[in-house]
């Protein structure tokens, strides 16, 4: 592509943590909503994706958030979610400190080479100890930069709205200090599944992050083995979009089955080509797993 086709995309920040240390409260209040009152027990059992446009100092710019579960069921979501983001942020509750998912979120972030900022929540609590969790985290090779280190944390708490503004200014820094944050809009569309399922009305529904070129509605599309025509596009509010950008996640509906999370998706040309390429990827996991049922039954023959 020409050089013009390049252009700055917002960073893509996932949330992770232990359970119930209040990721998606957290996100609630960077988004002034309430999903965390929707969820049933309060347990997030799915990936959210929104995009905010934060506004520092007149300053305009918008940040993709991944928000994830920290149920110790949920690893593989985890370690996806790692992939797909620029940066982490891990969020530990000042009264309950580290504990085994915070560790196995700061692993995924870790081997994946992603920047982390820490979110010391629920400060607002009896028994916080913000510089507690700062000296536990050492142990994991987190130190902050008050201790001479350079990893950034920030104390908050998503009840009170305390420390929101600190948190948006330390995800930007460290986007600007670490990141190339360009995508280039006009090549072929890419991206990756983050979450698929299947709706009573709007039948598979796909949310998509879009990772390369411009997702429009009419594309063809191949979706892991899911394929089908963009009927709509949708983002976090339901409303529809006619085209999403690098970093934009989106609601996809058109597919004719439902995509599984981590698949990675491409537009092509015809629709033809879409049902080829989804038809050879269905025959591949088919005779994979008819080979694996043969290997399971020619063991079963030993016994
Ligand atoms: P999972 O998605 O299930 O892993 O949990 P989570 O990390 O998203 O936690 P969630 O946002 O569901 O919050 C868990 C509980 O902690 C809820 O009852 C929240 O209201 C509460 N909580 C979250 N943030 C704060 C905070 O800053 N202060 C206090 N006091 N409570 C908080
Ligand atoms: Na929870
Ligand atoms: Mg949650």
């Amino acid at each position: 592509g020409d050089e013009d086709d390049w252009s700055s995309r917002p960073p893509v920040v996932t949330v992770m943590g232990h359970v119930d240390h209040g990721k998606t409260k957290l996100l609630d209040a960077l988004r002034h909503t309430n999903v965390v009152s929707r969820e049933a027990g309060g347990i997030t059992q799915h990936i959210g994706a929104y995009q905010i446009v934060t506004e520092l100092e007149h300053n305009e710019r918008p940040i993709t958030f991944i928000d994830t579960p920290g149920h110790e069921s949920f690893t593989a979501m985890r370690a996806r979610g790692a992939k797909v983001t620029d940066i982490v942020v891990l969020v530990v509750a000042a009264d309950d400190g580290v504990m085994p998912q915070t560790v196995e979120a700061l692993n995924h972030a870790q081997a994946a080479e992603v920047p982390i900022v820490v979110a010391v929540n629920k400060i607002d609590k009896e028994g916080a100890n913000p510089a507690k969790i700062r000296q536990q985290l050492t142990e994991y090779g987190l130190v902050a930069e008050e201790y001479g280190g350079d990893t950034m944390f920030v104390d908050v708490s998503a009840i009170n709205r305390q420390g929101l503004d600190d948190l948006l200014t330390a995800i930007l820094l460290t986007a600007d200090a670490s990141l190339d944050l360009r995508a280039n809009t006009e090549q072929d569309p890419q991206g990756v599944v983050i979450e698929g399922k299947l709706d009573k009305g709007r039948g598979p529904v796909a949310t998509v992050l879009v990772q390369r070129g411009t997702l429009r509605q009419g594309d063809s599309i191949v979706a892991g083995d899911a394929y089908g025509r963009v009927r709509s596009l949708l983002d976090e509010h339901g409303n529809k979009l006619k085209e999403a950008l690098p970093a934009r996640p989106v609601q996809v509906v058109g597919l004719t089955s439902v995509p599984r999370a981590g698949d990675t998706f491409l537009v092509v040309e015809e629709d033809r080509v879409a049902r080829q390429i989804a038809d050879r990827r269905q025959a591949r996991i088919r005779n994979a797993q008819n080979a694996s049922m043969r290997k399971r039954i020619s063991l079963e023959d030993l016994d």
